[in-house]
């Protein structure tokens, strides 16, 4: 559904909204007729007045029926629901995905990227770029500094309204003051290669949806109110290309899309500058004075410890150590007041095998089959991750952490490198009204833990329309992204829910 789609959307939208309209006044008639009788009926009805009838909006998945009969792992069903995810329409067979991290080729660097440059280009060239000379930064920092006890102890962060609430259940609204920054500004933090407005793309119908969770109010996002909240303070991202598109969605949020000059970048506090030979730093961090903000992202796209078996020799292994969290962490965790953790598409045989990582489970080389398995590794790192995060909140009560349960991918009738497209113009649905997680790995890793999941998963599984999809400034045939998102987008979504939990 091209060209019209958006408008066909619309229409029917405002055909929904013009009888949900009519729906609650005359329901709220009757809800306050009735209550004056009979008191007790009242929940009932406005439950089922306020949420169209199922058969008027599609609840997530239910119009791709994927098949994935490749259920080699019965007894463990939570990776196998992962997988179904991550997996999203891709064939069981196909083990290689598109880099999360195409911008880890060489024109891509920093905030000038040769936006000229197409996908296939991109993908072709990620698979050796990937491979980077060993970080010599991270074996020099692999034991955990000392904490500074000045630092961390600041306030619990103001906002503790509703714990109760799950902001993952909810619907997307139409909202006409959204987007909240224009993707043809921000080119300060804003990639080109995501800055969906600067291609082709003419339907722009997917910037303008809110997220509205259910049974919680959020406060709305606005620049000078994150400051306010985060006055003095750290929020630092960590993670795959899906974390900095978060990252760079939220520099682009807190000033709006406007050019900031007194934005001080403070990336070499953090040991973020480019090293000799690299084409980028491994992440970036930038200071907002006035209220001596921090917003920083580091690039750990496995969330586990990496290190060189020969720091010497720039085609060694890396030992991927399954159950230690990245050296960035261990040493600057205690300067963080804010953290929101991620991973999972590089967990796959042909990206470790690209990057030449080899899974180390106790300090030792992995010798256990199972774990071996990806989708079992990248398990045991989620759990090792939150275990240890976990663990360090006693010593930093200022210090708020968060898991990201995991971007879906929405490759339909191939996979990234056999055709998969994702063209839609409109969402696969509204509504997600689940109460448990899409993301069930990260959900039973948090729990019984004070590391909070950032469920993203489900709502952003609805929101198929939203990817790079096919449009470059010189699109590849058959070659689509279908799984980083246009900025302004969905990412922006996940940073409104994270304001609403700090
Ligand atoms: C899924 O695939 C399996 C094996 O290829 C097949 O037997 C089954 O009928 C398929 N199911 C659906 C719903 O297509
Ligand atoms: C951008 O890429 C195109 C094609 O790869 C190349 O011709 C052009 O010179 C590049 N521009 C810059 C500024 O690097
Ligand atoms: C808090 O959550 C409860 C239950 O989810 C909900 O009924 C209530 O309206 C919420 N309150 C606010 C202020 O969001
Ligand atoms: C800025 O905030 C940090 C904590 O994040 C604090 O250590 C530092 O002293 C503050 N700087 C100023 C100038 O207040
Ligand atoms: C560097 O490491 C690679 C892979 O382990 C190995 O094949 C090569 O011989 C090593 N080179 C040196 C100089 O040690
Ligand atoms: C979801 O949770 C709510 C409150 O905990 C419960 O009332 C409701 O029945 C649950 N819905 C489903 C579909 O499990």
């Amino acid at each position: 559904m091209k060209g019209g789609g958006g408008c066909f959307f619309y229409e029917w939208r405002r055909k929904q909204l013009s009888l949900l309209l009519f729906i609650f006044v005359v329901s709220t008639t009757l809800i306050l007729w009735s209550w004056s009788n009979n008191n007790y009926k009242t929940p009932l009805l406005f439950t089922s007045t306020f949420f169209p009838a199922a058969g008027d909006v599609k609840v997530i998945q239910s119009n791709h029926n994927h098949n994935h009969s490749h259920n080699n792992n019965k007894d463990d069903d939570l990776i196998e629901e992962v997988q179904q995810v991550v997996n999203l329409a891709s064939p069981p067979s196909s083990d290689t995905q598109p880099d999360d991290d195409k911008h880890s080729a060489n024109h891509r660097d920093n905030h000038h990227e040769n936006i000229t440059q197409n996908v296939d280009k991109s993908v072709s060239d990620e698979r050796y770029s990937d491979s980077k000379p060993p970080k010599q930064h991270l074996v020099e920092s692999a034991a955990p500094k000392k904490h500074d006890p000045a630092v961390g102890v600041g306030l619990p962060m103001s906002n503790v309204k509703n714990r109760s609430c799950n902001f993952a259940k909810g619907k997307w609204v139409r909202d006409d003051s959204r987007p909240l920054y224009s993707g043809f500004g921000c080119k300060q933090w804003l990639s080109g290669m995501w800055a969906c407005r600067l291609t082709q793309r003419t339907d722009f119908a997917f910037e303008k949806l809110r997220w509205q969770p259910k049974d919680c109010q959020i406060d709305d996002f606005s620049g000078p109110k994150f400051l306010k909240r985060m006055q003095d303070k750290t929020l630092a991202f960590i993670g795959d290309s899906l974390g900095r598109q978060q990252f760079q969605s939220l520099m682009c949020m807190i000033t709006g899309g406007k050019e900031r000059h007194d934005v001080k970048d403070v990336g070499k506090e953090y040991g973020l500058v480019k090293k000799r030979g690299s084409v980028r730093p491994d992440g970036w961090a930038y200071r907002f004075p006035a209220t001596n903000t921090t917003v920083l992202y580091y690039w750990s796209a496995s969330l586990c410890n990496l290190q060189p078996l020969d720091p010497k020799n720039k085609s060694t292994y890396i030992a991927m150590h399954l159950d230690r969290p990245p050296a960035f962490l261990q040493r600057y965790i205690n300067r963080f007041n804010v953290v929101v953790l991620n991973t999972g598409h590089h967990w796959n045989k042909g990206k470790l095998d690209a990057n030449r990582w080899i899974m180390y489970v106790g300090g030792k080389p992995n010798t256990d089959r199972k774990i071996a398995d990806t989708a079992n590794a990248k398990k045991l790192t989620i759990y090792s991750i939150v275990k240890w995060v976990n663990g360090q909140l006693p010593k930093y009560p200022g210090l708020k952490a968060f898991y990201r349960s995991i971007s879906p991918r929405h490759f339909f009738n191939g996979d990234w490198n056999s055709g998969g497209t994702c063209d839609s113009t409109i969402p696969g649905a509204l509504e997600v009204l689940k109460n448990e997680s899409s993301d069930s790995v990260a959900s039973a890793a948090v729990k019984g833990t004070d590391v909070k999941l950032l469920d993203i998963t489900a709502l952003s599984e609805v929101r198929e329309e939203g990817h790079i999809s096919r449009y470059t400034i010189r699109p590849t045939p058959g070659m689509q992204d279908c799984l980083h998102w246009c900025l302004p987008g969905i990412p922006d979504t996940w940073n409104e829910l994270l304001f609403a939990q700090i």
